[in-house]
């Protein structure tokens, strides 16, 4: 029987060039682990990442059990050099290297044939593996180090936001971990773009900072998958496994408005006016005194006001999200109502994030 972790150690690394980082004792001693089969959180540029050694199958086994994950969900391959790519993937398309070489290291990760050396464990069963050189210099240094390709999820417990923070992941990996890295919050905020490049066009199966103009920009065309746009009615397959199950979810119901600035104002004016229920509201800095004064007006406590951010800043609001969104769960509402934001750059991962938390509970307004 497995050995029962009983408190997972923390070690604060501050950010430092990565040459740095090579040497560091914390980081060695994460690599340690990881190579031995071990579980270990780590930063990256978009979320936390809960990191196990990609080819040993009993690794990848104890991530989906730390984070309660369907075992046919499939892990992400972080790698520290783009030519580690060759190690693991078969038929790579010259495509490939186009977007490599402009969008790594960074929040981009590519679908690609596996050669057989990383295990189905890792991949879920499937023919195809994600890989993802991150910017972190953080994240890389322990990849080098540890000298083999790190497979990880985000480091939450399946189901919840991902972790910016790592009192995020403290709180849904406590004793189910070997070791924490907290190198402070998180840049982005929301997980990496997904790009398949498995056919001939390229498919964006989950949008990120790498945003889909970005893409067209060097691909041409790019198709997307249809899980991004809508809810899956049953006998649809997203072709990102992850992208099927209800995400990033807040303990309360959530919906989302949708429409003109005076009819989503008029919305939210009657909600705060008449409701008795614990509600949160996800609104933007500009928004938030006219919401308030109305609250207070109306002696309403049960109605709380969270700001994700500036709607002159989406990328304040993808920084944000995933924060905000476990507040309300410490809050204890019942209710989340938030506002919808514009879908251009990276307005499309906000909100294809804020759509599977609110399981595509959408008011029309
Ligand atoms: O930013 C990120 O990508 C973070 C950090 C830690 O790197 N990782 C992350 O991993 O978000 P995770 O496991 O939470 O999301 C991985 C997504 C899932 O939706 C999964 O189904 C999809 O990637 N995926 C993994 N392998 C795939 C494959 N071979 N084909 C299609 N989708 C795949
Ligand atoms: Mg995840």
């Amino acid at each position: 029987m497995e050995q029962e972790i009983k408190e997972t150690i923390v070690k604060k690394i501050d950010k430092k060039d990565i040459d740095e980082l090579y040497r560091d004792g914390d980081i060695k001693e994460a690599a340690i682990i990881i190579k031995n089969g071990g579980l270990v959180a780590f930063p990256t540029e978009t979320v936390y990442g809960l990191g196990a050694n990609a080819l040993m199958p009993e690794a990848a086994k104890k991530i989906y059990a730390a984070k309660g994950r369907p075992s046919d969900n499939p892990l992400i391959v972080h790698i520290s050099k783009t030519e580690d790519v060759k190690d693991i993937a078969n038929d790579i398309p010259e495509l490939f290297y186009t977007l490599a070489n402009k969008f790594w290291p960074g929040p981009m990760t590519v679908v690609l044939k596996k050669k057989s050396i990383i295990p189905d464990a890792t991949s879920g069963g499937l023919d195809t593996v994600a890989i993802r050189l991150p910017e972190s210099n953080i994240a890389r240094a322990l990849i080098e180090v540890a000298g083999v390709p790190i497979a990880a999820p985000s480091a939450n417990t399946s189901g919840r936001p991902s972790p910016t923070k790592a009192s995020h992941v403290f709180e849904d990996m406590n004793s189910k971990i070997e070791m924490i890295i907290d190198g402070g919050e998180v840049g982005i905020g929301v997980e990496s773009t997904i790009v398949d490049l498995t056919e001939n066009t390229a498919t964006l199966l989950r949008p990120g900072a790498i945003t889909l103009e970005m893409l067209r920009d060097v691909c041409g065309n790019v198709n997307i998958d249809p899980a991004i746009e809508h809810l899956l009615s049953t006998g649809e397959a997203p072709k990102a496994p992850g992208m099927k199950y209800k995400h990033y979810a807040p303990k309360a119901d959530m919906k989302m408005l949708r429409g003109s600035e005076s009819a989503v104002s008029d919305y939210l004016r009657s909600q705060i006016t008449e409701s008795d229920i614990d509600t949160a509201i996800l609104t933007v800095d500009e928004h938030k005194s006219v919401l308030l004064q109305l609250i207070n007006e109306n002696k309403k406590d049960n109605i709380k006001l969270l700001s994700l951010g500036s709607i002159k800043d989406m990328s304040s609001i993808a920084h944000n999200l995933f924060d905000v969104l476990r507040k309300c769960d410490d809050l204890g509402v019942k209710n989340i109502i938030s506002e919808s934001f514009d879908e251009s750059g990276i307005g499309r991962a906000v909100m294809n994030r804020l759509k599977k938390a609110a399981g595509f509970n959408i008011i029309d307004l």
